[in-house]
């Protein structure tokens, strides 16, 4: 287990998950955390064959956006200050956003501003029926910056997007899961066993599979068609080049093996 300020990080079996704990300020996000989440992201990266990372909260708060007082109020008069505090909080976005392991958010509760914004940059969202989600910025006088604007740009159709920006209303796990804004809702009572299913399947894929998949997703989708079909072909060529055919060798081999069938698991747990 690593300790930041405001953050647990512990990391066993190829799997890695984040805890924002700074309950005291509804796990509000100030500079120090996310100068924080910088350092788990290196030592995520740094022990290496991680094929996930879960972000998650304490008791019933996700996330309660940016700190408002020691991200914004604050060094209001040190500008240079305030864009030292961008930096830190954009450089480990950008990077969690392309990060190598599957990202899982796992939403246990209150999901506000900025939290909402590291929800839509997860690959996987899993929350809480009972979680409250809001885009508060209009209510203080402003708009879903930072990023997420295009993150709820990404992440809901444009009526949803512009519906929640402009009148801040809130909204549960539920409607999240029916907007598609997270992959699944549970009840909170199962959130734990459902996020510790979704890491252990995960867990059960090839690591190239997983970081393929990502990467492949996220090129294609702003490609033509064509492109895409030459892109992706390009890119399983990669795949095989560079695990030297073991999905041919070693994955088709047991399916012709009748050892166990695609559709219905993984090769490696067999
Ligand atoms: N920034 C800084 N401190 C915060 C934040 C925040 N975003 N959210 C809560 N806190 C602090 C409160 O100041 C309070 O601190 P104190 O005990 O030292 O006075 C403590 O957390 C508890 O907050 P309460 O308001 O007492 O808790 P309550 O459960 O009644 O309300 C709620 C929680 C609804 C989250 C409320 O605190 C709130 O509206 N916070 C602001 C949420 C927000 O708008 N976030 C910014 C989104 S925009 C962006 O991320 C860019």
């Amino acid at each position: 287990i690593h300790e930041y300020e405001g953050l647990k990080l512990t990391i066993e079996d190829g799997a890695a998950t984040i805890q924002i704990a700074r309950p005291e300020k509804r796990n509000a996000m100030s500079p120090a955390l996310h100068r924080g989440m910088n350092l788990a992201l290196d030592a995520i990266e740094a022990a290496g064959g991680v094929k996930v990372a879960v972000l998650t909260g304490t008791d019933e708060v996700f996330c309660g956006g940016m700190d408002l007082e020691k991200y914004f109020l604050e060094p209001f008069d040190r500008p240079r200050e305030f864009r030292a505090n961008l930096a830190a909080s954009h450089g480990w976005m950008r990077r969690w956003k392309a990060f190598a392991p599957v990202t899982v958010a796992s939403i246990n509760g209150l999901c506000i501003g900025g939290g909402l914004l590291m929800a839509s940059l997860c690959d996987i969202a899993i929350a809480a029926e009972e979680a409250v989600f809001g885009l508060s910025e209009v209510n203080f006088g402003i708009f879903p910056a930072g990023g997420t604007t295009w993150a709820v740009a990404q992440n809901m159709t444009r009526k949803h997007a512009l519906y929640y920006s402009l009148t801040a209303d809130r909204f549960d796990g539920r409607r999240a899961a029916e907007i598609g804004l997270v992959s699944v809702a549970v009840p909170r009572e199962h959130l734990a066993a459902e996020t510790a299913r979704v890491v252990a399947t995960l867990r059960q894929k090839s690591l190239d599979a997983l970081h393929y998949t990502k990467r492949v997703y996220e090129r294609s989708r702003t490609m033509s068609f064509p492109e895409a079909q030459e892109w992706e072909v390009a890119m399983l060529l990669d795949l095989s080049y560079t695990t030297e055919n073991a999905w041919i060798r070693d994955a088709l081999e047991k399916f012709r093996r009748r050892e166990y069938r695609p559709a219905e698991s993984s090769y490696l747990t067999r």
